[in-house]
C-alpha cells in the first residue's frame, strides 16, 4: 500500500470519527427501483394521499415526526417505537414533545400497504417510509416536490433518555438554534429554511404563553397579533387547546412563514428571532420575497436533514412492525 493510500485511509477514518452523523453514502434517489419492491414510493404515496383525504393533520404530524426522528439518534424510525414494560421509548420522553398521533398512523398505514404487495413484505424500512411520507405530505399541501434519498435501515434502540438536549425549545435564541442544528451538520441557512415547516400545523397555548402574558408583552410581537393570541389563549386555558402557527395560510406549505415574521407574527421566540437577529434577517426577507428561492433552500435542507445518523449494516434492520423491535 502506497504512502498516499495510507494517508487517505487515515484521514477517512479521522473524518468518520469526527462526523459520525454524516455517514450517508448508501442513501440514493430511487433506491427501491432495483429491489423486489420497485413501486415502494408509489405505494407509500397512495397511502399518504388516502390518509390526507381523511385529515389534514396528516401533513404537519408527519413532517414534525420526521424532524424529531432525525434529530434524536438519526433518521431511523426510533421515534415510532412504542414503550414497553422495561423501556420508555423516545416518543414518551418526559420532555413532553406532544407529537400528533396521525403522524404515527400515517407510517403504520403506509407500512401495511407496502407489506401487502408481493415482493415488498419486510423490504422497505420504516425510516424510509417516514422520509417518503414527509416528502409527499409537503407536496400535498402545496409545497415543493423533490426526489427523496432512500436506503435507510431502522434503528435498534429508542430511549426517552436519548431525547435530552436533542430538540430545540421555542424559547431558543439564534445562538442556541445554530448550535443545536450544527450538532446535526446543519447550517444557519438550513435552520432558517427548515423552520418554515411552521407554515402548517398547530401549537398548544402553553408553548408561547410566556410571550403574551409577560409584563410588558414581548416587544418583538406585533401588537394586534399579541391581542389575538391573548383572546385565543386566555390565561388558564384548557391545555388541549392548540392554535394554527400560520394564521394566514395554515394549510398551505408556502413562504407565508417568512412574511409573517416581517409583520412581527412569528409564534415562538425561536421563530421571531430569525427576523430580529441581524445575522438571519437577510434570508428571512429574501425568502419572504421569493417562493422559488425558499423552496430550493428548503429542499436542500430537508435532504441534508434526511442524512442524519443513517443506520447501515448490523446497526439496523427492517422492522416488521414499525412500533416494535423485531
Ligand atoms: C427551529 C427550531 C424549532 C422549534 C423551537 C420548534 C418547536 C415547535 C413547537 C413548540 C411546536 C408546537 C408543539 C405543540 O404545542 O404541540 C412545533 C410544532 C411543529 N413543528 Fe417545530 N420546532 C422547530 C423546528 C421545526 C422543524 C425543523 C420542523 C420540520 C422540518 C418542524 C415542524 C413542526 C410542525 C409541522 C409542527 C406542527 C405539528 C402539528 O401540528 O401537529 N419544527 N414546533
Ligand atoms: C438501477 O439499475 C440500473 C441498471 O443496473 C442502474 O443503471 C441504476 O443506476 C440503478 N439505480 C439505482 C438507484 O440503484
Ligand atoms: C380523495 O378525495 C377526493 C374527493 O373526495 C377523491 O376524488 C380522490 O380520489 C381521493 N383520493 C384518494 C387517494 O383517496
Ligand atoms: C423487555 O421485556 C420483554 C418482554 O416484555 C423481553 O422480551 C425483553 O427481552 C426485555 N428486554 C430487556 C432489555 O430486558
Ligand atoms: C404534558 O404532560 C402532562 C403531564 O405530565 C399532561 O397532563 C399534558 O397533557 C401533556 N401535554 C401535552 C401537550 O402533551
Ligand atoms: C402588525 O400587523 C398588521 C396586520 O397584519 C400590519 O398591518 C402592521 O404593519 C403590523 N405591525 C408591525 C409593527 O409590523
Amino acid at each position: 500500500m502506497g504512502r498516499s493510500c495510507i494517508l487517505l485511509v487515515l484521514s477517512l477514518f479521522l473524518w468518520l470519527c469526527l462526523f459520525p452523523n454524516t455517514i450517508s453514502a448508501q442513501l440514493r434517489i430511487g433506491y427501491y427501483a432495483n429491489t423486489t419492491c420497485p413501486n415502494a414510493e408509489k405505494i407509500v404515496g397512495d397511502a399518504v394521499a388516502n390518509k390526507y383525504n381523511q385529515t389534514f393533520v396528516t401533513v404537519p404530524a408527519t413532517i414534525r415526526l420526521f424532524f424529531h426522528d432525525c434529530f434524536v439518534e438519526g433518521c431511523d424510525a426510533s421515534v415510532i417505537i412504542a414503550s414497553t414494560g422495561n423501556n420508555t421509548a423516545e416518543k414518551d420522553n418526559p420532555d413532553n414533545i406532544s407529537l400528533a398521533g396521525d403522524g404515527f398512523d400515517t407510517v403504520i398505514k403506509a407500512k401495511a400497504a407496502v407489506d401487502a404487495v408481493h415482493g415488498c413484505t419486510n423490504k422497505v424500512s420504516c425510516a424510509d417510509i417516514l422520509a417518503i411520507a414527509t416528502r409527499d405530505a409537503i407536496q400535498l399541501s402545496g409545497g415543493p416536490h423533490y426526489e427523496v434519498e432512500l436506503g435507510r435501515l431502522d434503528g435498534l434502540t429508542s430511549t426517552a433518555a436519548s431525547v435530552e438536549g436533542k430538540l430545540p425549545k421555542p424559547t431558543f435564541d439564534l445562538n442556541q438554534l445554530n448550535s443545536l442544528f450544527a450538532n446535526n451538520g446543519l447550517s444557519q441557512s438550513d435552520m432558517i429554511a427548515l423552520s418554515a415547516a411552521h407554515t402548517v400545523g398547530v401549537s398548544h397555548c402553553n408553548r408561547f404563553a410566556d410571550r403574551i402574558y409577560s409584563n410588558p408583552v414581548d416587544p418583538t410581537l406585533n401588537k394586534t397579533y399579541a391581542t389575538e393570541l391573548q383572546s385565543m389563549c386566555p390565561k388558564n386555558v384548557d391545555p388541549d387547546i392548540a392554535i394554527n402557527m400560520d394564521m394566514n395560510t395554515p394549510r398551505i406549505f408556502d413562504n407565508m412563514y417568512y412574511k409573517n415574521l416581517l409583520q412581527g407574527e412569528g409564534l415562538f421566540t425561536s421563530d421571531q428571532v430569525l427576523f430580529t437577529d441581524s445575522r438571519s434577517k437577510p434570508l428571512v426577507i429574501a425568502w419572504a420575497n421569493s417562493s422559488p428561492a425558499f423552496q430550493a433552500a428548503f429542499v436542500d435542507a430537508i435532504t441534508k436533514m434526511g442524512r442524519i445518523g443513517v443506520k447501515t449494516g448490523k446497526n439496523g434492520n427492517i422492522r416488521r412492525d414499525c412500533a416494535v423491535f423485531n
